[in-house]
């Protein structure tokens, strides 16, 4: 059977990865995939994390089977955490997830089984993985543009095209850090979306992988939580890969608001049957642990004062990188890397450039341009400005 099978494509973040592993400069830098770095270069484990694993460790009440929804107080804690306390979340329920990934596959099958072929909207660029995962389940794609000739969000673009969405299709809003482009909307155009949204009878589906890593939490959360009130139906998947670092975990929910209470029931059921069938029920561990972070005083406090310094430190990196192009005599491309926010930074390069980038001075970022400007230590960023400056002067 097998032998049928045509060469399949393979994934390109990770194919640079593994080049990247081959690669035996010393100077090598991988900027490739989304991954918080410290300044050692290492991808730790957050102190609040490890407390409460002591904590779960000691404890260490059953393994047993947890129900299709998973972790009863995690769905509950993460309701919480992104629609607020004064949130609508007596018309919301949340979903226990593989990660990120599997809360949009997740909301993906629901959007099907409740009207199949529905048109489904994502950015251009959107994050790699948005047009596969719906197309996976069986929607429609269209897309809407995103930045304008400077890299900078283009809200009356995306306005203009996002007058061409029908009542009841879904479009697919990343609420902070666009990835790949770092470029976001302000406050109001968020306000601004969430009018056409109401007026045009669109379903947000906004995607939740960096809060906490743009602007602080709470403004992070803040397009998602104002889309909330203002449209009677939403779809959120939220993950806990970068914000509690628990990427391998694979820690995250689905969240759905609806009209009716009746509505959200029948949401719930449907995406637990989605589950059923794709991996019965996710795994416990991170669901154990942000609950137990999430529902103590001391740890939670300890987990936002991490996720601050985190985010400090992607600013720093930022700032610095900006001010070393600056420096250079790239003015205007320094510009348009300061004001992008969270872990990744979109350069002005083009794809032959980006290679180049990669060939003379070892340093790999994905071909679009994209880099995780979290992925590196301090030190190191007067080579990284280097390498683009010296990209930029071949022109
Ligand atoms: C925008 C966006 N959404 C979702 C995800 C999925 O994250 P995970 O499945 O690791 O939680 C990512 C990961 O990079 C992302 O960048």
């Amino acid at each position: 059977m097998l032998e049928l099978l045509p060469p399949p494509p393979t994934d390109p973040l990770w194919d640079l990865t593994y080049e990247f592993g081959s690669d035996e400069r010393a100077e090598r830098l991988n900027l490739v995939l989304g991954v918080y770095r410290d300044h050692t270069g290492r991808t730790p484990v957050m102190a609040a994390v490890r407390e409460a694993e002591i904590r779960l460790a000691e404890r260490s009440e059953s393994k047993e089977y947890r129900g299709l929804s998973g972790n009863a107080a995690f769905n509950r804690a993460l309701l919480d955490l992104v629609l607020g306390p004064q949130g609508p979340s007596d018309r919301a329920a949340a979903v226990q997830t593989v990660a990120g990934s599997g809360a949009l596959r997740l909301l993906a099958d629901l959007i099907c089984r409740t009207r199949p072929g529905t048109t489904v909207w994502i950015s251009d660029p959107a994050y790699v993985n948005h047009r596969p995962i719906l197309e996976a389940a069986g929607l429609e794609v269209r897309t809407f543009g995103w930045c304008d000739a400077e890299g900078g969000f283009d809200a009356a673009g995306v306005l203009r095209d996002l007058a061409g969405a029908r009542r009841d299709d879904v479009v697919l809003l990343q609420g902070c850090c666009h990835n790949p482009t770092g470029a976001d909307p302000v406050p109001e155009d968020w306000a601004a979306l969430a009018e056409l949204a109401a007026r045009d009878g669109w379903v947000p589906f906004v995607d939740l992988a960096y809060h906490g890593l743009g602007d602080g939490l709470e403004a992070d959360l803040a397009a998602t939580r104002l889309l909330a009130e203002r449209v009677p139906e939403m779809l959120i998947a939220v993950s806990c890969s970068k914000n509690f670092g628990l990427y391998s975990d694979r820690t995250g929910c689905a969240i759905v608001l609806g009209a009716s209470a009746q509505a959200v029931r029948h949401a719930e059921t449907a995406l637990q049957n989605a589950a059923r069938t794709l991996y019965s029920m996710p795994p416990e561990h991170g669901a154990a642990v942000v609950t137990t972070v999430l529902e103590d005083a001391g740890l939670r406090d300890l987990w936002r004062a991490e996720l601050d310094a985190m985010r400090a430190r992607i600013e720093a990196n930022r700032t610095d990188l900006a001010a070393r192009l600056t420096a250079l005599g790239w003015q205007a491309q320094a510009r348009s890397l300061a004001r992008q926010r969270g872990m990744f930074s979109m350069l002005p390069l083009t794809a032959q450039e980006m290679l180049r980038l990669r060939r003379e001075y070892a340093i790999y970022g994905t071909t679009a341009g994209r880099i995780n400007i979290a992925g590196i230590s301090a030190d190191r960023i007067p080579c990284l400005a280097r390498g683009i400056a010296g990209v930029l002067a071949g022109r």
